[in-house]
């Protein structure tokens, strides 16, 4: 794998860009952060002209695949109609329309350019409607980077840490004691803790924030009844559920996750792939609290919300997933399924703990040495071996497949059978590889 173009544009990026990178996420690469040129369908191109399957996707967006012709074509008409007026246009009716028409909670719907800020729209307004300041959010769980909420995503695991009651922790330097003073948390997937939390705190409530399914921390899913569980007692005690469906949403079902689980929030939160690789986000929830921004009594505002161009990739991607029954939601389903059994295969002949967890068309790999407890939440997910899913994760980019270092894998419509069997092989290659260099240093 030649690297040398993209290490000369990283020395030069640093010299004008923070670390060379816009994301602090993009840090965490090997041998560095690579600069990328061109992308078609499952496939993308490094500057050095590597090939990869691609499996990060945009973290998330492409699911489409790259270039997706239906998205480009939309938004290239409405390029030449103008990039924005500060005004209305139908594309945003039919993009909210098309997003109700899709997601049981969305009886109303704005439109932002990130999930960080969908996110900060959705706890603004559970605070605003129910006077209450407080909202309860879970270990492990991303909601974005902004001061109030990005807290306790990767916290430490020590005796001064309880699991029953954990202590605060900011993500950055630079956030305030202040900007978490308003935060409860708790592990997930133990509703006994939070109906012990609104037991003392219920009436200081606003809102509960979850990831109905916890991607970011290894896909896990909920326990059976643990949203329904959430959903009760937000109802018991006067507090919005809000789901950030900023990976699930139009990817586990066109209704996202609420629909997969049939568990309805108040609020939902959605981003990625609905605009098919364009920046956008929505809030999306019911009337009765939503139309507290039309009533102008909640503030929501931004230069960018729906920028027309997007919102005809919006609608355009939405069309695209969704017809005939969701048939191209359903193709990258059914190939993820297939990749997940292949891998599953794999695991059964490597004396690797290899695991894979999720729901298609998202999955974790992982390593997960046993004796194991099940993993159900942040803490317990601490048991896969870290050190062997990096080695695995080079060895994968060394043959030509590009996952998230921290091994969430994302399908798309544009992958096919082959794409499977030459993930397959590079993957049974890359597992020999990592056994032998353990092998090397036992
Ligand atoms: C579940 C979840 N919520 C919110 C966000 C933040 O979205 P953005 O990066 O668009 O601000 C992310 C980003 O990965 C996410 O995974």
């Amino acid at each position: 794998m030649k690297t040398d173009q993209s290490k000369n544009l990283l020395d030069r990026a640093r010299q004008v860009i923070p670390g060379g990178i816009s994301s602090n996420v993009r840090a965490n690469w090997e041998p560095f952060p690579l600069f990328y040129e061109r992308g078609e369908g499952s496939r993308v191109w490094d500057v050095d002209g590597n090939e990869y399957i691609d499996y990060v996707l945009g973290r998330g967006p492409l699911l489409l695949g790259h270039s997706p012709r239906e998205v480009i074509e939309a938004v290239t008409a409405q390029f030449h109609k103008g990039l924005m007026y500060a005004g209305q246009t139908e594309l945003e009716i039919l993009a909210a329309e098309k997003i109700r028409e899709l997601v049981p909670c969305a009886e109303m719907v704005r439109f932002a350019s990130s999930g960080s800020e969908s996110v900060h729209a959705a706890l603004r307004l559970a605070r605003a409607v129910t006077g209450r300041k407080k909202i309860l959010r879970f270990e492990g769980h991303y909601h974005g980077w902004l001061d109030n909420i990005a807290w306790n995503f990767a916290p430490p695991l020590d005796p001064d840490n309880p699991r029953e009651s954990p202590k605060l922790f900011p993500s950055s330097l630079g956030q305030t004691p202040e900007d978490g003073a308003n935060l409860f948390v708790l592990p997930w997937n133990d509703l006994a803790l939070v109906q012990n939390l609104f037991e003392h705190h219920g009436d200081e409530i606003a809102g509960v924030i979850t990831e109905p399914i916890m991607c970011n921390a290894g896909a896990i899913e909920p326990q059976p009844g643990f949203l329904a569980g959430l959903r009760d007692v937000c109802d018991q005690h006067g507090a919005l559920l809000i789901f950030d469906e900023v990976i699930t949403g139009f990817r586990v079902a066109l209704g996202g996750a609420q629909a997969y689980y049939q568990v309805i929030p108040d609020l939902a939160v959605f981003a990625k792939a609905m605009g098919g690789g364009m920046c956008v986000s929505a809030l999306a929830g019911k009337e009765t609290y939503m139309r507290w921004f039309g009533e102008l009594k909640t503030v929501h505002a931004g230069t960018y919300n729906a920028n027309p161009p997007v919102m005809a990739g919006v609608r355009a991607a939405l069309d695209f997933l969704s017809a005939n029954e969701g048939a191209m939601l359903k193709k990258a389903q059914t190939t993820a399924r297939r990749l997940m059994e292949r891998l599953r295969e794999l695991a059964a002949l490597t004396s690797l703990p290899l695991t894979i967890r999720g729901v298609p068309p998202v999955f974790h790999v992982s390593f997960v040495p046993s004796p194991s407890v099940p993993v159900t939440d942040y803490r317990t997910a601490q048991q896969a071996d870290k050190a062997l899913a990096r080695r695995f994760w080079i060895e994968l980019q060394e043959r030509g497949v590009r996952v998230i270092p921290e091994g969430l894998w994302f399908v798309s419509t544009a992958h096919t059978e082959r794409d499977v069997e030459e993930t397959v092989n590079a993957a049974a290659a890359a597992l020999r590889a990592v056994e032998q260099s353990q092998g090397a240093e036992s």
